[in-house]
This record gives C-alpha cells, sequence and structure tokens, in this order.
C-alpha cells in the first residue's frame, strides 16, 4: 500500500495551492456579497490547464489523472468553493464529452473549455418533478429529419447561463423509461433556449445556479452524446467521478474551517490564556483533523480506483457522503470555536457553513449516496 504522492501530483497540488491563495482566497468574500460570477479567475484556471485534467493531452486535455484532479479541487475549494464547484462541474462535463463524444465532438468542444473560450460547461439532468429520481424526467427530443426538437425544463442547473456546452438529458422514446433517455449537446445562444430563473442561493453564491428551459429547440443529430437510450447511463457514470469532485471540494472546505479555527483558537484569550489551551477547543481541532483525513483518504482511494480504470461508483458514493457531512461538520464547529465572532460576517467561517450546505444536497444527496452504497452492499 502506498500513500505517498508522484512528484507530478505534488506539483500540481503546490502549483493549485499557490494560485487559490493568491487569487481566490482574496476574492471569496466579495464574491459572496456580490454574487458575481467569477470569470476572469476561471479564465486563469484554465490555462493553468484546470478545467480539462481529466482528458488526455491528445484528446487536448491537461491529462493530469483523477488523484491530481481531486487535489486540485481540494486547494480551489480551500480559496474558494464557487469557484471549486464552476471547475468539478466542468470537468465533470469535458470528461464526459471525451469518454462519450465522436472525434468531431472532441474537436468542436474540449479545446473551448479546456483553453477557457467558453467559461464553463454544465449537467443538465435536473427536473422539477425529477431530481433524486432522475429517470423520472420528462424532457423529450424528437426526431425532425437532422436535428432533435428539445422540449422540457431543467432546474437548478450549475453555470447554465455561462456554459459554452450544456449536457441535456431527454427522453427520445417516451415508450422506454430509463433506457429511452439520450443525451444532446445543446450550444449557449441555440434558438429556443433560455434562461428562464437565476436562483438566490443561501451559499455558494458566486456559482451561478439557473433553470433553463428548451421550447422547441432545434439541436443538430451530430450533438447527440453516445448513442440514443445510452443517455441515463452515460448520465450516472458522469456522476460517479463528479461525486470524487465534490468530495474534494468538500476536504477543501473542512481544511479552511479548521485552519480558521486553529489560528482563531491560538489568538483568541479568555480567562488570560488562548483559548486553544483548553482541551473542550483542542479536543474539537483534533476531530476536526481526524475526520477531514479519514475523508482525504476515501476521497483518494476512490480517485485512484478511477484512475486505474477499476470500479469506483461505491467508493466515490462512499467518499461523497462521508466527506460532504465531514464538511459541514467541521464548519458547525469552526463557528463555534470563533463564538459570537463566528455568526458574523468578519471572520470566514459562517460563509463556509453556508458554503457546505449544498454539498450534501447536489451530485445525488447523502440518502441516494447512502442508496446506491446499500444497493451495492446488498447486490
Ligand atoms: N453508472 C452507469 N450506469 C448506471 C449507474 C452508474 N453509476 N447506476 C445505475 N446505472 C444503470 C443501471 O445498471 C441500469 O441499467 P439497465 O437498465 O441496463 O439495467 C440503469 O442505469 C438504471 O438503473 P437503476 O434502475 O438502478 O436506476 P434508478 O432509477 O433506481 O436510479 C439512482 C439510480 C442511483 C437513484 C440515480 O437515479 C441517482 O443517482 N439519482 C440521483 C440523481 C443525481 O445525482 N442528481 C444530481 C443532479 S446533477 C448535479 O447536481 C450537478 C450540478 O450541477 C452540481
Amino acid at each position: 500500500m502506498e500513500f505517498a504522492l508522484t512528484e507530478e501530483q505534488k506539483m500540481v497540488q503546490d502549483m493549485v495551492r499557490r494560485f487559490a491563495e493568491n487569487e481566490l482566497k482574496p476574492i471569496a468574500d466579495e464574491l459572496d456579497r456580490t454574487e458575481r460570477f467569477p470569470t476572469e479567475t476561471l479564465k486563469k484556471m484554465a490555462e493553468l490547464g484546470l478545467m480539462s485534467m481529466l482528458v488526455p493531452a491528445e484528446a487536448g486535455g491537461t491529462g493530469m489523472g483523477a488523484v491530481a484532479y481531486s487535489l486540485a479541487l481540494m486547494e480551489i475549494a480551500r480559496g474558494c468553493m464557487s469557484h471549486a464547484v464552476t471547475t468539478s462541474v466542468t470537468n465533470m462535463v469535458c470528461e464526459a464529452i471525451y469518454r462519450f463524444g465522436t472525434p468531431e465532438q472532441h474537436a468542436r468542444y474540449i479545446p473551448k473549455i479546456a483553453s477557457g473560450e467558453y467559461p464553463a460547461g454544465a449537467f443538465a439532468l435536473t427536473e422539477p418533478n425529477a431530481g433524486s429520481d432522475a429517470g423520472s424526467l420528462r424532457a423529450t427530443a424528437v426526431r425532425d429529419g437532422d436535428h432533435y426538437v428539445l422540449n422540457g425544463t431543467k432546474v437548478f442547473i450549475t453555470s447554465g447561463s455561462y456554459a459554452g456546452v450544456v449536457m441535456v438529458a431527454a427522453k427520445t422514446d417516451r415508450e422506454a423509461g430509463k433506457r429511452g433517455i439520450s443525451v444532446l449537446l445543446v450550444e449557449q445562444g441555440t434558438p429556443g433556449m433560455k434562461v428562464a430563473r437565476k436562483e438566490e442561493k443561501m451559499g455558494q453564491r458566486a456559482s451561478d445556479t439557473v433553470q433553463l428551459v428548451f421550447e422547441d429547440c432545434r439541436v443538430p443529430v451530430e450533438n447527440l452524446l453516445g448513442n440514443e437510450g445510452d443517455g441515463f447511463k452515460i448520465m450516472l457514470a458522469s456522476l460517479d467521478g463528479g461525486r470524487i469532485g465534490i468530495a474534494s471540494n468538500s476536504c477543501g472546505l473542512a481544511q479552511a474551517a479548521l485552519e480558521s479555527a486553529a489560528a482563531y483558537a491560538k489568538d483568541r484569550r479568555q480567562f488570560g490564556r488562548p483559548i486553544a489551551d483548553f482541551q473542550a477547543i483542542g479536543f474539537k481541532l483534533a476531530d476536526m483533523a481526524t475526520q477531514l483525513d479519514a475523508a482525504r483518504l476515501l476521497t483518494l482511494r476512490a480517485a485512484q480506483l478511477k484512475e486505474q480504470g477499476r470500479p469506483y461508483t461505491q467508493e466515490a458514493s462512499m467518499a461523497k457522503v462521508y466527506a460532504t457531512e465531514m464538511a459541514q461538520r467541521a464548519a458547525r464547529e469552526a463557528i463555534q470555536i470563533h463564538g459570537g465572532y463566528g455568526y458574523v460576517r468578519e471572520y470566514p467561517v459562517e460563509r463556509y457553513l453556508r458554503d457546505a450546505m449544498a454539498l450534501t444536497l447536489y451530485e445525488g444527496t447523502s440518502e441516494i449516496q447512502r442508496l446506491v452504497i446499500s444497493r451495492q452492499l446488498l447486490a
């Protein structure tokens, strides 16, 4: 068993850590207040190779691998969670296009995502009445000559108004249940596609979360991703990798919470000494660090399995459920350690808790992760 990172993985980690420290952390509070989508920093991240990490170099990506990807996301999330979720969803889309797309689709979309010409990619599965039960989606794509005519509504779509390309799941065969679902690559600006509503969120406020409506939106047949009827499996397989991304983001957020709490505890004096000297505080920090390490190990194990081409669905769900719940606990404890100062905006820990609350919801709730794990256990 080998726990050491390779030289390349360490280089990626160091490079992203420096970038996040210098460019993301200083603007995270302002972004939270203004809800400004951070186009410029996302472009810089693309230029550093961080939007196509899971796609090999020969296909236009940076091919850093799933472990380096996970390490990079941990650093990005430590700096700013809005950047982290935007980056993780974009990488998931870029990888799905590589994995399931034609050579023409690779050539058309991967360079644009990888270079930052597209500020992001988006993944449109969820509908108003199809959340955890994603297979019950109702959007339709009806073949008409060289096009599909797409109709339907997608909700909670990360980066939906900025993504250059959106993976949209829709029924091409209404009689075939989940096996009648297909995925279309829909370009931003396609007539018939509109952003109907922007959500105001509790946290991750600089990530764009919108409702997309498709009304007789004509999508060329060559934009079908994979085969007709394979769409549900393509979306779920993509989410397996996506869940490692969200687990990584959770570890980054928890690291930030732990660092803030430890720094505050060493600085804040009560009863004549730093509160870090009290076991009540020291033990909280010890539990936060231990649980963070457990989450990191689960996450990197899932990433390593993925990188080795081995099955990892169950391990990705274990990492996701544990790391996301751990991040919420870490943010809560960080507030507790800060006392009243943790509840006001002067310190970042209240933002960490607000940001952490989305983690157990998107890319499959905690309940869905436990369903995936228990089904695999009992199979
Ligand atoms: N990979 C590939 N195929 C898979 C799969 C996986 N991980 N899991 C299941 N499948 C296949 C099954 O083998 C089955 O294939 P057959 O028809 O050939 O037998 C098919 O998919 C259907 O499987 P199930 O009957 O098990 O499907 P289900 O309806 O019971 O759903 C589920 C399974 C795990 C509950 C799934 O619906 C799920 O993950 N739900 C949560 C949805 C979700 O995560 N949404 C997140 C939205 S996206 C988002 O949040 C991104 C963002 O912007 C931040």
